[in-house]
This record gives C-alpha cells, structure tokens and sequence, in this order.
C-alpha cells in the first residue's frame, strides 16, 4: 500500500502547520469473500494497479473509462489543463439525459424502476425508464415553449417529488444548466440565488408535504419574485393542492402546459464542457460560491463511482436520504445512479414522521439493498433509541454509504451493527460539491475498512496531505488536504467569479487544489478528515481537530453528539467548548461533565480535556446538517452569548435562544 513519504524539509515552528493527531482507531472489518467475488473490484492487489496505473497514465484512464459513456461525438483531447482551468474530453459531444434515459431505452431496462418515490403521508409512484423519459420530455417541451435555450440558467425549486429529478434531466436534455435551490431555504437565499445566476425561469411547487403538514413552497417564490427583475415564468408542480395565487402571465401549472406540447424531444449533443448546473454552496462566511459542473466530466465522475463504490447493480434498490438540493442529491440520487440503469428510491419527508422509523420502514418496505445517509442522521438514530430499528427486517440491505462530516467511530460502529447487522461495508464518502463526486472512499469489496476513515483515494485521484509548502506530512500528522492534479468531475469555475474560484481552491497550496479540510494519513496511507481547516483548536501550542475530541466525547455511552470548538484563553491560546447533546432519558450533571472530561483524558490526553462543558438538546447545524461551529465559537466567546455573524443557513432560528441558554 502507498504510505505518504516523510516531509523533506523541516517544518519551521513558525509555519506550524500540522495538526497533532492523538485519536486512534484500532478496529478493522474486512469484506467478507462472497462480497468480494460479487463485486467489480474485489482484491486490494487490484485496486491498487488500476490506481497506480490510474496516476501513472490518466489520459489513458480516463481516456477508457469515458467510453463507458455514450458520445454524440467522439472527444479529441482527454484534457487539457491551464492551471487552475481544466477541460475534459474536448471536442466530443453528449447529452448527460440521453445516458441517464436514452440509452437504457433499447434493452430490458426500459421496464425497470428508474424512480420509485414515496410522499411523506405514505403514497408511492414509480416511474421505469420509459415513462422517465416520457416525463422529462414533456418538461423538456414545456421549457422550450417558455423560451428556454441553450445556455439559460433554469432554476428549480422543488421539494424531493419526481418533478425535481425530471426537471433536472429536461434542462439537461435541452442544454439549458440548472440551479436546484434547496426547497427549504428562505425567499431572501432563493432570490440571491436567482439573481446571481440570472435565471428566467424558475420550476416550483405549490407545496411539500413534511412533517405532517402541507408547507407553502410557491409563496415563497412569489417573495423572492420582488426582487427578481430577470424572471419571467414560473412553472408550478400541483403537490400539495393548497390554495395559492397564480400571477397571470407569469405563473402557469405544469400539469396544464404538459397538456400542450409532444412527448417527443430529440436530445441535442452538447459540447463534452457544456454547462450542466450551478450548485450553491454556502461556505462559512460570505456570499454564497455558485460552483460551476460541465457535462461529460461531471457524468463520468458520477457514473464510475456509483458503479464502483457503491458497487450498484441493475437490480439493486439504492436509497439515498439526501435532498436534491444538495450535490448529493444531484450525484447520488439522480445523475450517477441513473447513468447506471439504477433504481433511485426518493422520499419526501422527514425521518421521524410519523415516528422516528420511517426509513427503516422505507427499507423494509421498498426492500432496499443500499442505504446512503448522513452521519448527523445516525447520531439521531441513535439518540432516538434502538428499539425503532426491531421491528422492521433490515435484511435486503447488502451495503451502507456515509457522507457529509467525519462519522464518529462509535457512530459507525452503531451503523454497522444495528442497520448492517454486522454484514454490509460501510462505504464513508469524502467530498465535497466541488470536486462533484466521491474522491476518498472504501472500494466496498476490496478496502478493509476502519471506523471513522474514509479510506484511499478513488481511481485517478492524487489526494495528499501536506504542510503549507506542499510537502506530504509524516505518517499520523495532521496536513491540509489537497488533490495534487485535475480530474473530470472537478468544478469548472465558481459562476461569474473566476478570480475567487482561484483565490479559494488553487492558491493555498501552489499546484494542488485545496478542500479546506485537515486530514491525516495513518501508516497503511488511510486518510482520516479531522474536521475544516478553519475550525482547528491552538491548545497549548497543540492543533486538535474537531472531529477527534468530537468523536472521543461521542463513544460515551451517555453522549449522542457533540461539538467542539476553541475559546480565546490567556493562558492556553484556546480552551476547548465543548456542546454536547445526550442521548434520550440521560440527565445533566456535574459528574457526568466530570466523567466526560475524563473520558477525553483517556481517549485523547490531558490536552485535549474540555475545559467547559455545555449541555444542549440541539446543536446548530445547517439545512444538510452540518454543525455550524462558526456560531458556536460565537457564543462560546461572547460574555452574554450574543451571535452577530450570518444566521441565514440556520436550519433552525429558535437553536440560538437556547444555546444561550445552555447549561454551563
Ligand atoms: C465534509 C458533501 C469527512 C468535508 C458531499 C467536506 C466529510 C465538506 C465527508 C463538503 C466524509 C463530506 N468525511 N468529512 N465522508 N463528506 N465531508 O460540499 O468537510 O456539502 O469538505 O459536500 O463536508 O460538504 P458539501
């Protein structure tokens, strides 16, 4: 196995860019052998030749895994790399709907579930290929006849309902780039997002059905409308039949327009760098980076992964709980599963209604083979309590997929023996929605694997970790994490603002693309993410990061989540704060915060001890659920607990009220 190489130059003290590494992991599991035969990849002999090859000769790589696709036209030039501005596959032309939809259209597929959806008060449709490809033609013709072209951008702004996976493929099929905005996020973040990218049409919904009620989705729209100069249609999806006020000449039902136009729409060959979407991200601070995908690389990326890490097979049922707001749902619920002739199972809803088993049911009822969650899902599972996972028969299940954060060990430990009942390979994801697809996981029947790593590098990745001059760290020491070369799924540029696209990802670290996470390596070259960059801990000259003092608080077993963050010490640089939820029924104490200190000093050292130590029932998090420390550090800080930074990605407002309220 490639271990990283020892640094070549001595750190200066001044530079201090490692991160000190104290958690270790000891567990391994192993693929079992009927896994392994199964599966694509089923030896870690083969994996790494077709890495090694993969590095050693990425044209060539690249070059045959992209005829797994299918062409309009046949590239010229694999890629050609202009620091920091790839192009992959020029000259070559493809229609990213006529290989997720067309293609499977000629043999048995077309009679497969291509999308089996169930609402959240209980209804299910499945749509096979054919009658997929039937819908997004329609919504294809339908945006054409609303003066769609080529290059507009299109934004959607829908609940998880098929319409979203349709609208996506219909602009894809006509060239026109979406922007899914999260059908949760407020009037004020759509406009923003409409604005920015300066779409003339939006795809809505009257409402979605969550958390047993009807929520008004197209009021919202009609806010954001204030503001909007550019918009000029809204098509609306009927979901929820609420009442809502339809704009003449604006506002027009989908249901009604698709009455007015052919199912037939030949899908035009776009160039391989055609734009295919505009994803939003909020990041810590500012204004939120549009990040721009083109077509074919973006494709292949999701496409080979799907095949390989999640070891997809046509008939497979491959449920994934993220919502196609988030790149996740771009890559794993619709782009790369249905590229794969796949059965993409989309759910509506929350995982707690009408109880706190509601994906279990899912499972039990759709007979899933492979669970793809987040590790702030499985924390709640957790804190929710087992015995909402014993009625139901788990037992299609043959792998689970994590993605989003670090998964605590003791999450996955949960994760493997309660939902895997000790058999499926969790297969944790690392990336992000810039680099489009999965870069850092287990190849599920071949990586043995360690709770809490995400493994080895992807075909064709050159992931390191390394210190601020770009030298690869010692085994064990914490680095920033970096991919030392392009590869297709990468994103084109941030929309409209190419000089923050390079300022962000490529003058960190020169040459390499930065992620802006810290990472380590361990001896067998097994990345382990210790949190963002931005968020590690200075303790006594020591940098901890968050995620191992995080995820020592977490495997007591009183604990159900835990946040970590450093406050200004005078004494110490920072004190570590941490805010810990625990699980349902424990109560707060002082022995129990003495016992969580303790329990760190054994897990990590004295160092890396609490010094406070705040129950909460909730932490902050944003709307995909991740912890927002940058808040945290707020009221960590602040005598009064009072939060002056940007709260707009809050996924719930009330949180902060009560954070300063928390105990300490
Ligand atoms: C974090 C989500 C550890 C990381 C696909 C990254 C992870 C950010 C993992 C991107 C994982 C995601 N282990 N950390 N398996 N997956 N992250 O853009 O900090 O929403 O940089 O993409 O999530 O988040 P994004």
């Amino acid at each position: 196995m490639s271990t990283p190489q020892a640094s070549t130059k001595p750190v200066s003290a001044a530079s201090a860019p490692n991160i000190d590494s104290m958690l270790k992991e000891k567990r391994i599991f192993k693929p079992s052998a009927a896994f392994a035969k199964a599966s694509r990849i089923g030896s870690m002999k083969k994996y790494k030749k077709l890495h090694r090859a993969s590095l050693k000769n990425p044209d060539k790589f690249w070059g045959k895994a992209a005829e797994e696709l299918t062409w309009a036209k046949p590239w010229k030039k694999v890629c050609v790399w202009k620091p920091p501005f790839a192009e992959w596959f020029v000259g070559g032309k493809i229609n990213a709907s006529v290989n997720c939809l067309d293609r499977h259209l000629t043999g048995p597929l077309r009679n497969k579930a291509a999308l089996i959806w169930e609402g959240e008060p209980g209804e299910v449709v499945t749509l096979t290929y054919q009658q997929l490809h039937r819908e997004v033609c329609l919504m294809a013709n339908v945006l054409k006849k609303h003066g769609v072209e080529a290059g507009d951008r299109v934004v959607v702004y829908l609940p998880m309902i098929p319409e979203a996976v349709i609208a996506m493929l219909a602009c894809a099929r006509i060239g026109a780039p979406h922007s899914v905005v999260f059908s949760g996020y407020s009037a004020e973040a759509l406009k923003e997002r409409v604005n920015d990218c300066g779409a003339k049409i939006i795809i809505t919904s009257d409402g979605g059905f969550r958390r047993g009620s009807a929520l008004g989705i197209k009021r919202n729209v009609d806010e954001a409308l204030l503001g909007t100069p550019k918009v000029k249609s809204v098509l609306v999806v009927q979901r929820t039949k609420q009442e809502v006020i339809m704009h003449p000449g604006r506002d027009f039902w989908l249901h009604e327009e698709t009455q007015l136009v052919s199912s037939k729409c030949p899908a035009q060959p776009f160039d391989s760098e055609h734009p295919l979407f505009i994803l939003y991200t909020s990041g810590s601070t500012g204004k939120p980076k549009g990040i721009l995908h083109t077509t074919a690389g973006y494709l292949l990326g999701c496409h080979l992964t799907t095949k390989y890490l999640f070891d997809l097979k046509p008939e497979d049922v491959y449920f994934c709980t993220a919502d196609v707001g988030w790149i996740t749902g771009h890559s794993y619920v619709a782009y790369g599963v249905l590229s794969n002739g796949g059965t993409s199972l989309l759910y509506e809803g929350v995982p707690n209604h009408p109880e706190p088993d509601r994906f279990w049911r899912l499972i039990d009822k759709h007979k899933v083979n492979i669970f793809y969650t987040a590790p702030t899902a499985i924390r709640s599972f957790i804190k929710w309590g087992d015995e909402w996972l014993a009625p139901h028969d788990l037992s299609s299940l043959r792998l689970l997929g994590s993605v989003g954060e670090p998964i605590n060990p003791e999450a996955w430990m949960w994760y493997h023996d309660k939902v895997g009942n000790k058999r499926c390979p969790i297969v944790d994801t690392w990336w992000q929605t810039e680099t489009g697809c999965h870069m850092i996981a287990p190849f599920p029947g071949a990586t043995p694997l360690k709770p809490g790593s995400a493994t080895l590098p992807f075909f064709g990745i050159d992931a390191a970790v390394v210190d601020d001059d770009g030298n690869e760290v010692p085994v064990n020491q914490g680095g920033k994490l970096v991919i030392r070369r392009p590869w297709p799924s990468m994103l084109r540029t941030i929309y409209g603002d190419a000089a923050r696209y390079r300022k962000t990802y490529w003058s960190e670290i020169k040459g390499c693309y930065f992620a802006g996470d810290g990472a380590r390596r361990d001896k067998d070259g097994y990345f382990w993410i210790v949190g963002r960059i931005d968020d590690v801990l200075n303790v006594a000259g020591h940098r901890l990061g968050t995620s191992e003092v995080e995820s020592a608080i977490v495997s007591h077993p009183d604990v159900a989540e835990a946040a970590v963050v450093g406050r200004p010490d005078e004494l110490k640089g920072q004190a570590v704060v941490a805010f810990v939820t625990l699980k349902n029924g424990v109560l707060h104490s002082k022995a129990l915060k003495d016992a969580l200190r303790a329990h760190v000093g054994k897990e990590i050292g004295p160092i890396a001890k609490p010094d406070d130590i705040r129950f909460t029932d909730m932490l902050p998090k944003t709307r995909s659920g991740k912890i927002m420390r940058r808040l945290l550090k707020e009221v960590a800080a602040s005598p009064n607990g009072e939060i002056k930074g940007d709260t707009t990605t809050l996924e719930d407002l009330g949180i902060l009220a009560k954070l300063q309220k928390s105990e300490d």
